[in-house]
C-alpha cells in the first residue's frame, strides 16, 4: 500500500459536519468534538460505492461474513476466544451506554442501584446514568507518574450494596490511558469480589499511539470477568465513519445479554446497512491505512506535547492513546478556558464537560498545518494574557 498523504487537507465546510458547523461562520478552528478530519480509507469508499449501486436499501441483518470478521479480530488481536452469539449490533456507543444503564437498572429493581464511574470521563456516562435514574458515584483518576489512572482505594472503598456496575472507559477519553495488565487484573479483582457488573466503552482501542502500550480487552482477562462484563466496541473512530453509525456490544453472559436486547428492544434501531459494509471493509481490508493513520496521529501528539509543554500555564502529559488532549490549564488562570482560547481562534471541549474546569481538551487528529496554526493561536493568546 502506497503511503497516504493525510496533510492532504479534505474541505468539511458545507457537508453538516457537527465538528465543522459549530464555527461555520467565524474562522475558529475546530478541534473539539471527536471526529477526525481524514476521509475514510479506500476500501471502505469502494465498499460503499458498490452498496450504493445495488439501489435497493431495506432492512438489513448484520452479514455473517461480519459478524465471523469480529470473531477473528478478537482471537488475532487480543487472543480472546468469543462466540459470535455473544455479538449485539447497536447504531452508536452513547447508545450502548444508555441501553447499558436502562437494563442495569432493572437488576435490582429493589434498590436504587448505582453506577461507579472514573472522573473525568467522557461526559455521556454520566448522562446515561441519569437517562435511567441510576445512581452515580465518581471515582477520582490520579496522576501516577505520566499516566492518569483510577484511583483502585478509593474504587473499592467506593463500592455499597447498591453498586451495581463499573462503566469503564480504555483506553481513557479524555486522558488517553491505555491500561495495563496488571491494572486491569486489580479492577477484575474487585469486581469479583464484589460481583459487580461492568460496562467497558474501548470505542478508542485501535487508536494505541504508545509503542510500549497494548489494548487488553477487560473481559478477556478471564471467564469469571468475561461473565460480568458488557464490552463496547466500533470502528468509527479508528476509520473515521462515526456518521456511519455502526458498533457492537460483546456479551457473553446470556441473562446479561438478554437484559441488554430487551431494554433497545423497540427504541433503539437497527445498524444501517452502509454501516455494516464500511466496518466489513474497514475490518477486513485496512490494517496498514489504520498504521499509517496512527503514525501519523503520533507525530501529532508529539508536535503538540513538546509545543503546548513550552506554553507558560499549561501543561499536557503524554498520552498513550486516542487522538484526544487533556491540557491543564489551571497555571493560566483563565477564568473560562474553552471560551478563551476560543475568542482566540481555536474550538476546544471545556474541561468542565469531562469533570475538570482546569483542563480543555484539544482533538488533534487534523492535519499538521491545521495544529501547527491552532498551538500558534493557543501561545500567542497565552502570552498576550500574562503581558495584559
Ligand atoms: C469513550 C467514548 N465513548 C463513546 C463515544 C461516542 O460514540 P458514538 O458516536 O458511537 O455514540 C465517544 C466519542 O467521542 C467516546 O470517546
Amino acid at each position: 500500500m502506497s503511503a497516504i498523504d493525510f496533510d492532504q487537507p479534505v474541505n468539511r465546510r458545507d457537508t453538516s459536519s457537527v465538528k465543522w458547523e459549530r464555527y461555520a461562520d467565524q474562522s475558529v478552528l475546530p478541534m473539539w468534538i471527536a471526529d477526525t478530519d481524514f476521509k475514510a480509507p479506500d476500501a471502505i469508499l469502494e465498499a460503499l460505492t458498490q452498496r450504493i449501486e445495488h439501489g435497493v436499501f431495506g432492512y438489513t441483518s448484520a452479514p455473517d461474513e461480519l459478524t465471523q470478521t469480529i470473531v477473528e479480530r478478537m482471537q488475532r488481536l487480543y487472543q480472546w476466544q468469543i462466540k459470535s452469539e455473544w455479538i449485539v449490533w447497536i447504531p452508536g456507543l452513547v447508545c450502548g451506554l444508555n441501553i447499558t444503564c436502562k437494563a442495569l437498572s432493572t437488576l435490582q429493581p429493589d434498590t436504587d442501584s448505582k453506577v461507579l464511574i472514573p472522573d473525568p470521563i467522557y461526559p455521556y456516562f454520566n448522562s446515561a446514568a441519569k437517562h435511567s435514574a441510576v445512581g452515580v458515584c465518581k471515582v477520582p483518576m490520579l496522576q501516577i507518574g505520566q499516566r492518569w489512572v483510577v484511583d483502585f482505594a478509593q474504587l473499592e472503598a467506593s463500592i455499597t450494596p447498591e453498586t451495581i456496575a463499573l462503566l469503564f472507559c480504555n483506553p481513557h477519553n479524555p486522558a488517553g490511558t491505555v491500561y495495563t495488565l496488571e491494572e486491569l487484573q486489580k479492577i477484575s479483582a474487585i469486581l469479583l469480589k464484589y460481583k459487580l457488573y461492568i460496562c467497558s466503552d474501548e470505542i478508542h482501542c485501535d487508536l494505541i499511539l504508545d509503542k510500549n502500550a497494548t489494548h487488553i480487552p477487560i473481559a478477556s482477562l478471564n471467564r469469571d470477568i468475561e461473565q460480568q462484563c458488557i464490552t463496547l466496541m466500533a470502528p468509527s473512530k479508528s476509520f473515521n465513519i462515526a456518521g456511519l453509525g455502526c458498533s457492537f456490544a460483546i456479551i457473553a453472559n446470556k441473562n446479561l445479554r438478554q437484559k441488554f436486547q430487551t431494554a433497545a428492544v423497540g427504541i433503539v434501531p437497527g445498524v444501517n446497512l452502509l454501516g455494516y459494509s464500511a466496518t466489513l471493509a474497514a475490518y477486513t481490508k485496512c490494517d496498514a491505512w489504520l498504521l499509517q493513520k496512527n503514525a501519523y496521529l503520533k507525530a501529532n501528539h508529539d508536535y503538540l506535547l513538546a509545543e503546548i509543554n513550552t506554553i507558560p500555564g499549561l501543561k499536557m502529559l503524554p498520552h498513550q492513546a486516542t487522538y484526544l488532549a487533556w491540557i491543564d490549564v489551571s497555571a493560566a488562570n483563565l477564568k473560562d478556558p474553552a471560551l478563551f482560547f476560543e475568542q482566540a481562534g481555536v474550538g476546544l471541549s471545556p474541561g468542565a464537560d469531562f469533570g475538570n474546569k482546569h483542563f480543555v481538551r484539544l482533538n488533534f487528529g487534523c492535519t499538521k498545518e491545521l495544529l501547527t496554526e491552532a498551538v500558534k493561536r493557543m501561545r500567542n493568546a497565552i502570552l498576550n494574557h500574562l503581558q495584559g
